[in-house]
């Protein structure tokens, strides 16, 4: 047998920026002063960043280069005809809209197929995008599979919709109801789990069947992409880019956050294949984004978009980053951290739940633990679960998801992996006094997104 070989990274550093190591005790200050919230730390009191694999990813030399050739006209920019060839090449769709982010899509695609009172099943929630659906009069269903919400379940494809959740809503409801399925790729708040291209073919039938579009959420989709190669019987000798093209032609759109799996700082769009859409669309984009050629980005942000998403659909590349988080992720499980299986595509997500068993959720127990973590070694991450859920809007209770997680979100092509390792021993340091650790009151709470800017005060 042949022994099994390291394969490195595809690609050399160029240009570094020095970050800097603080004080435990001057850490100890600085969250207490952000209230335990990570979100409000300033980053140059952050050592290693995990808060979020959005917009944090480094550009290649290449994208830096079409950053140069910005034609910034207000109409008709080249960039944009850059885009929207690379879109229509890449991901299938006929029709590009430019917006600054994905949460501009979402709000655009949201106002221009939900009437009040219709439903929007979807794989999991996403916060922005529930909220855009929810402001649009939508009501958000779940339709997810349950093995999803058990964070032991070593299903491969969590992210899979359960047809017969789905079915059973447009038995309830009726298809005339259902304007859309927002089917996110590689779903973010269930641990970064992919669904299956099987699971897409027969969401496929049976939206068309009834009538019901079918829009990604295409954020993570080279992820997605990438777990189908490596799980799906029949997919190991696609390519990323024919899997990727085959996921999108099962649908009639997406929305896009270029930020993640794109490769950019900024920038994302709206793809659709149904012209009616696309001008109504088109009629809303100068009032929320900007001339339709351009959707709130500059044009040298177009181009970089336009630059990314060829890059991203690179097999090497794509396996490099994937097999960076699983690294980290089994640093963490083999030292018996409880840890969200399988680990996911962009983030590894601490189980906060049975990290620190003893806190109750409404003291907020993932929450106090990302605080602790960035207190341990300056590495910052994320409350994924009681505070990201929000309130009830009819109740005004909290939400209580089922999932109480901490994200370590890891960035595309930016750190190394003994920055992964200094990851993996906070990670089990703070795993060895968990008992010390009493849960968190929160002081303030905005009426919405509260995860972003909510405070707190330690029991
Ligand atoms: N959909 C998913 C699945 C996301 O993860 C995000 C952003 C969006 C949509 C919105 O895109 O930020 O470009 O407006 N997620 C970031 C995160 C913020 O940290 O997970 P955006």
């Amino acid at each position: 047998m042949e022994k099994e070989r390291t394969i490195a990274e595809p690609w050399r550093i160029k240009v570094v920026e020095p970050i800097k190591v603080t004080t435990k005790e001057y850490r100890r200050e600085v969250i207490k002063e952000a209230g335990y919230n990570t979100f409000l730390l300033k980053s140059k009191d952050v050592f290693i960043d995990l808060l979020t694999d959005s917009g944090t990813s480094a550009m290649s030399d290449n994208q830096w280069a079409g950053m140069m050739l910005g034609d910034e006209a207000y109409s008709g920019s080249k960039n944009f005809y850059n885009l929207e060839k690379a879109v229509q090449e890449i991901y299938g769709y006929k029709y590009v809209l430019p917006t600054h982010q994905g949460r501009g899509a979402e709000h655009i695609i949201s106002q221009i197929t939900i009437k009040q009172g219709d439903f929007v099943p979807g794989n999991m929630y996403f916060t922005t995008t529930r909220e855009h659906q929810e402001r649009a009069g939508g009501i958000f269903v779940d339709v997810i599979i349950n093995e999803a919400y058990d964070t032991h379940s070593e299903h491969t494809f969590k992210g899979n919709i359960d047809l017969k959740k789905l079915q059973s809503l447009i038995d309830r409801v009726g298809a005339d109801r259902i304007p859309y399925v927002s089917f996110e790729m590689n779903v973010n708040m269930a641990g970064g789990q992919p669904f299956s291209m099987e699971n897409a073919e027969k969401v496929s039938e049976l939206c068309h069947k009834y009538g019901i579009s079918i829009f990604y959420d295409a954020t993570r989709c080279v992820e997605n992409a990438y777990f189908i190669q490596q799980r799906e019987k029949g997919y190991h000798d696609k390519s990323i880019k024919e899997i990727l093209k085959e996921t999108m032609s099962l649908g009639d759109g997406c929305t896009m956050s270029s930020k993640k799996d794109g490769l950019v700082n900024i920038g994302g769009f709206l793809a659709l294949n149904d012209y009616d859409l696309f001008v109504k669309g088109m009629a809303l984009l100068p009032v929320f984004e900007g001339f339709p050629t351009y959707g709130g980005l500059a044009g040298r942000d177009l181009e970089a978009v336009a630059r990314g998403i060829y890059e991203s659909v690179e097999d090497d590349y794509i396996s490099a980053r994937v097999r960076q988080v699983e690294y980290l992720g089994n640093k963490i499980k083999d030292s018996g951290v409880p840890i969200v299986t399988p680990i996911g595509g962009h983030a590894v997500y601490l189980d906060a739940k049975r990290f620190l068993s003893h806190i109750p959720q409404y003291e907020f127990p993932a929450q106090r633990l990302a605080a602790e973590i960035y207190v341990d070694s300056g590495v910052r991450s994320m409350e994924r679960g009681i505070i990201s859920a929000g309130r009830d809007k009819k109740t005004g209770d909290h939400k209580y998801p089922k999932l109480e997680l901490v994200r370590l979100a890891i960035p595309r092509r930016v750190y190394t992996n003994l920055h992964m390792d200094v990851v993996a021993e906070s990670v089990v340091e703070v795993y060895s006094y968990r008992d010390k650790l009493r849960g968190i009151k929160m002081v303030y709470e905005p009426a919405q997104l509260r995860f972003f800017t909510a405070r707190f005060e330690l029991l």
